[in-house]
């Protein structure tokens, strides 16, 4: 069975580990034919991402667009919808992470936060939302962060984009329990990704891995219907970064 599958920031870090065990899944599961529209800024990231789901056997495609603008998110719900008729999952995880002193952080930063954490998941997820209302199914996963319930001195506004998200997916849940729609937020603790820049060997061997979040995301995708993850929280098993 066909599976239409958006995911935002999949040129990078976890959203590019989700595409590829999506991809990955299909040669595990026979009846799963996942049909992956991979979003971003960055075209050069994205094809190299789709050409590795489509050696998986999967069916992959890029849409150029940055999420915090409006136009761009009615662009690429209207251009999906008119060529698939449907979305079956959104996976929003695109997210931006200015990490400094509560102190030092600028108007810049904040908009970059809350453009795409906030604004871009938010209007995303709205406009998506009503196809699986209609239809009665579907799967919107979040992939927020341990930061969505914890503070720490540099996230400032990183934890309050992510504590908005939070909140927000609660307020979702609401309306997708009457119509079988399932949420799902992921919050991952630190994985080793582009978002740290770089990093030293220790910090690096304490870290979880992409694949390590995408895995449990993409089995959460397969389980029967009956069934909705409503949380997956993962870190590293030495704890938080930073504790
Ligand atoms: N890494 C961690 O430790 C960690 C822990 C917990 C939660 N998370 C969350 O997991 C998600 C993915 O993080 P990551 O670590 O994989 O980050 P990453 O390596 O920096 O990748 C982020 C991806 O999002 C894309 N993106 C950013 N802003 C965008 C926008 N406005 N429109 C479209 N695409 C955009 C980026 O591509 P372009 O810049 O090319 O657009 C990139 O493909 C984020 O929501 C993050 O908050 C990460």
């Amino acid at each position: 069975m066909k599976h239409i599958i958006l995911i935002t920031g999949a040129g990078k870090g976890i959203g590019k580990a989700i595409a590829l065990d999506f991809a990955k899944a299909s040669t595990t599961y026979p009846d799963f034919e996942p049909h992956l529209i991979l979003v971003s800024r960055t075209v050069s990231d994205l094809e190299a991402v789709a050409e590795k789901c489509r050696a998986c056997g999967a069916a992959a495609e890029i849409v150029k667009a940055d999420i915090s603008d409006m136009a761009q998110i009615d662009q690429l719900v209207s251009s999906t919808l008119e060529r698939y008729g449907t979305i079956d999952c959104l996976v929003n995880n695109a997210g931006v992470g200015r990490f400094k002193p509560f102190t030092e952080l600028t108007v810049d930063d904040y908009e970059d936060t809350m453009g795409t954490n906030l604004k871009g998941t938010f209007f995303l997820t709205q406009k998506v939302f009503p196809v699986m209302e209609e239809k009665k199914s579907g799967h919107i996963f979040f992939i927020t962060s341990i930061a969505a319930e914890t503070a720490f001195k540099s996230s400032a506004l990183y934890s309050m984009s992510k504590f908005g998200q939070k909140g927000f997916i609660e307020a979702v849940r609401l309306y997708a329990k009457t119509c079988n729609v399932k949420i799902t937020n992921v919050m991952p603790g630190a994985v080793y990704t582009p978002m740290w820049g770089e990093v030293t060997d220790e910090m690096k061997a304490i870290m979880m891995m992409p694949e390590d979040i995408s895995g449990p995301l993409v089995n959460a995708y397969l389980l029967p219907q009956r069934t909705s993850v409503e949380e997956l929280v993962l870190r590293p098993v030495s704890g938080d970064l930073g504790e």
